[in-house]
């Protein structure tokens, strides 16, 4: 029998990486097409991310940053450049592949949550867990139970995402992030729509991952926020710069 042609369900394992860099992109660029013509949004980034990492990126709107998040995060393809995922080029790999790499190695956090408005907050860490297909259905309640207390919703599992305040939909989505145990979570503004002490609440929840050994990238307009990353980056007209900055507590 000749093998099928169409790239669904085959069986796909990934090794998580033993060597030190997770993320290794060189010379990254990113043209979109536009009513007046090809315009280059990312113009060459070079970026290695060390498992473990906490970085932040800022720089103005339109700069390139949400693009580069993409990329990242699998979501688009560079036009040009390499990008190593744990050692292996991404660029080599089939749709469905990316797609086990998705919703197995990869956790988002976006500024307006992107939670499921008609599923309750269980439904929709659930519906991550079944994306992923790892873990048998018996064991869903006990990994929820586990990730809620972590972000200390676990009075709200039947909840709707209406009504929970921001604060909450972002623990909710922090949790939804995590549930999978992903090697790198990405963050574009997560704190974007919230205000000041919660916001630094859903950063701490941040730090916490990175410190359990979570890679995390997060995107920022807040300066202080941005001071926290163990590595600092600006982006600015689509180049990457990295900044030399010590990281800093939150209470001082
Ligand atoms: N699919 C697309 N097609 C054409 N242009 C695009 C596309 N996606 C993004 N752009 C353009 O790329 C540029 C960078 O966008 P991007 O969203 O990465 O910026 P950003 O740094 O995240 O900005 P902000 O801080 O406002 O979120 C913008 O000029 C945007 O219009
Ligand atoms: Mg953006």
């Amino acid at each position: 029998m000749s093998p099928s042609r169409c790239d669904t369900g085959r069986p796909f394992s990934w090794e998580r990486s033993v060597s030190n860099e997770l993320v290794k992109l060189t010379n990254i660029t990113k043209v979109f097409p536009t009513p007046s013509g090809q315009v280059e949004i990312l113009k060459g980034i070079n970026l290695t991310l060390r498992s473990g990492e906490f970085a932040t990126i800022e720089g103005p709107s339109g700069s390139g940053k949400s693009t580069l998040l993409s990329i990242l995060g699998l979501l688009d393809h560079p036009s040009r450049g390499e990008y190593l995922l744990s050692g292996t080029p991404v660029t080599g790999l089939s749709e469905y592949q990316l797609s086990v790499l998705r919703s197995r190695e990869l956790g988002w956090v976006f500024q307006n949550f992107n939670l499921i408005g008609d599923l309750n907050v269980w439904q929709n860490l659930a519906l991550a867990l079944k994306y992923a297909g790892q873990l048998p259905k018996r064991r869903y309640d006990a990994r929820i139970r586990d990730v809620l207390t972590q972000v200390g919703l676990e009075e709200k599992v039947l909840s709707l995402p209406a009504q929970l305040s921001g604060g909450q939909q972002q623990r909710l989505a922090i949790a939804r992030a995590l549930i999978n145990d992903p090697s790198l979570v990405l963050a574009d503004e997560p704190t974007g729509n919230l205000d000041h002490k919660t916001s630094r609440q859903i950063v701490t929840l941040l730090q916490d991952l990175h410190r359990q050994g979570t890679t995390v990238v997060m995107i920022t307009h807040d300066p202080e926020l941005a001071a926290l990353g163990q590595s600092r980056y600006r982006m600015d007209d689509g180049c990457l710069i990295q900044q030399s900055a010590e990281p800093r507590s939150l209470y001082g």
